[in-house]
């Protein structure tokens, strides 16, 4: 396995492996990786001739009084992590590469950026969006891998290969999650113990209503308050609920009122520090 750091090093790389007609699989992570990061990985290896995992904390994706400096780092045990799975290059860019002085392009997806973690983080989509594009023109890839933990995000992601026309596709991967359920999250690594023992409930009150979802609940409404009525019951530490929305899982509307489509439960909760999203497929 190789680090790259270097912009051109890496367009030579992967410019030259697609001419040589390699296959190239990208993961693009902000590193501190876990077992979520790890199973993109491992789809990427079957999938593809050559994986790149790309490890980046973005600022622009950051709003002002975010966590970009608290953000876990770990590059050491990342790279460990990305050999024993079988990657081939681990790209590495610093700020000042990738933001140059003059830098003033971005990608924006407007409608669906807008709603769920793009209301409570204005500014957020469009610097994922913007550095996934960068990331895309550097590494060249013919398929790359996003967790649906980040629901919202594969599906923005997926709008922007559509309207720009990237050549690549895009595979969604179901949410890794800890023993007692909590969505693996390199944020969890900045949970407080306590709130860490009660993190678990969150996925807890998503799947107490889903069960009601499967028992025949269809009403949008009352689904969202079991979910809210199971926290407030359950965690004790305080916590502060961003959203909890039922949504239609195609298009990413919110449903309001009766369902009727494929949906999923969305959430993100500030507890303890960390904000800790979650959803579930109804
Ligand atoms: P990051 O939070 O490091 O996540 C990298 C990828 O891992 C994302 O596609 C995310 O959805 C996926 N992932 C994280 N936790 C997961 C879990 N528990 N199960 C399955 N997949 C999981 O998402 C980002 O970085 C950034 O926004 C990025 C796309 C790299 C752009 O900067």
């Amino acid at each position: 396995m190789q680090q790259i750091k270097q912009i051109k090093e890496i367009q030579t790389f992967a410019l030259e492996s697609r001419r040589a007609g390699k296959t190239i699989a990208l993961v693009p992570t902000m590193g501190f990786l876990h077992d979520g990061h790890l199973k993109l990985m491992q789809k990427a290896r079957e999938k593809a001739d050559l994986v790149i995992v790309s490890i980046f904390v973005n600022p622009i994706q950051f709003g002002p009084s975010e966590d970009l400096d608290r953000y876990p780092r770990d590059l050491k045990g990342d790279l460990a992590k990305c050999d024993a799975v079988g990657v081939d290059v681990v790209f590495t860019p610093t700020n000042k590469d990738l933001y140059p002085d003059l830098f003033q392009t971005s990608v924006d997806v407007k409608e669906i950026s807008k709603g769920l973690c793009g209301a409570g983080r204005p500014g957020h989509f469009q610097g994922v969006t913007t550095v996934v594009s960068k990331l895309f023109n550097l590494t060249l890839p013919n398929i790359a891998f996003f967790g649906e933990k980040d629901f919202q995000q594969l599906a923005v992601i997926r709008r922007m290969v559509t309207d720009l026309n990237f050549p690549i596709e895009i595979v969604g991967v179901p949410i890794v999650r800890e023993k007692d359920g909590l969505a693996m999250s390199s944020r969890n690594a900045n949970l407080p113990v306590r709130e860490r023992k009660e993190a678990p409930y969150i996925y807890q009150a998503l799947s107490y209503a889903k069960s009601l979802y499967e028992q025949g609940n269809r009403d949008s409404e009352e689904l969202r308050r079991t979910v809210l009525d199971k926290l407030e019951e359950k965690i004790k530490s305080p916590f502060q609920v961003e959203y909890i929305k039922v949504y239609d899982a195609l298009n990413l509307t919110e449903i309001n009122g009766p369902i009727t489509t494929p949906a999923i439960l969305l959430i993100a909760v500030h507890l303890g520090g960390p904000r800790l999203i979650d959803n579930l497929q109804l």
